[in-house]
């Protein structure tokens, strides 16, 4: 049975794309059969993998409105051993739509179930909020991953991320655990870095990944070639880092 694990973190720009993306693509790689979701109406997920994301018609919105079966919205083998259910601008509409919906909280999770055994590894990617689109994730999930950005307010957002994974926990989804954060952005040159990394350990209890992501030019340029690092440049200091984490997750049980 696959483990389902959501990307969250509701500030934009921290890296969650970027984890989901290459996490999923350095899981894949190791051999797991992996499905990537992109529940991010930016699509910076799909368009991550060379997907022209604005000509698809069968996309996570098609799927949340129960228009299209989930075997049809699955784009199979993207990359070896890596399928993804695709979005874009379109399910910025959902949300909405669903409202009068009844157990809207439950639409993702109820059509996962359908695939979920197919897979090893199913990887959320949510949108930069703690909208129904994220409570979604979290339902359909058993864990939440947070990239968090080594800058001055990594911090910020992060108790009310714990408290809604909390909330989803208790009401909605009992299984529901912290996979734990991930440093992203990680630049050794200078001081901040670290002393973003050193008071984070302190102040957090959940578990905290050993991998640091490295700021690497290279994983910024990747999505414009529709690779993921391992692809676009496997000896990258960013495709490094992200096969030692998905090490690091293997080894979780
Ligand atoms: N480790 C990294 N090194 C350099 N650039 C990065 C790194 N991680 C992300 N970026 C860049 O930072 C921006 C935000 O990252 P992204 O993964 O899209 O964040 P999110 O999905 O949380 O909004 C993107 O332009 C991305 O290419
Ligand atoms: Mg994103």
């Amino acid at each position: 049975m696959g483990r389902v694990i959501a990307i969250a973190n509701q500030k934009g720009g921290v890296g969650k794309t970027t984890t989901a993306i290459n996490l999923a693509a350095a899981v894949a790689k190791k051999g797991k059969k992996v499905l990537l979701i992109d529940m991010d109406p930016q699509g910076n997920t799909t368009s991550g993998f060379g997907i022209e994301k604005n000509e698809l018609d069968d996309t996570v919105y098609e799927l949340m409105l129960g228009e299209c079966p989930i075997k049809q919205c699955i784009i199979p083998d993207v990359y070896e051993n890596l399928s993804i259910i695709p979005s874009n601008v379109n399910l910025a509409a959902a949300e909405i739509e669903l409202i009068d919906t009844d157990r809207k909280e439950f639409v993702l999770k109820n059509e996962v179930d359908w695939i979920k055994d197919q897979y090893d590894y199913i990887f959320i990617d949510c949108p930069p909020s703690l909208s129904m689109l994220t409570v979604n994730a979290m339902t359909t999930a058993e864990s939440v991953l947070v990239p968090i950005q080594c800058e001055f307010y990594a911090m910020e957002g992060l108790s009310q991320l714990i408290h809604t994974v909390n909330l989803v926990k208790e009401r909605l989804n009992p299984i529901l655990t912290m996979e734990g954060v991930v440093f992203t952005m990680y630049d050794s040159r200078t001081n901040l870095s670290q002393d973003v990394v050193d008071s984070v350990k302190e102040a957090l209890e959940e578990r905290i990944f050993e991998t640091t992501i490295p700021r690497n030019v290279r994983l910024a340029e990747a999505p414009s070639y529709g690779k993921p690092i391992i692809d676009y440049d496997p000896k990258s200091a960013g495709a490094e880092s992200y096969l030692k984490l998905a090490d690091e997750l293997l080894r979780i049980k």
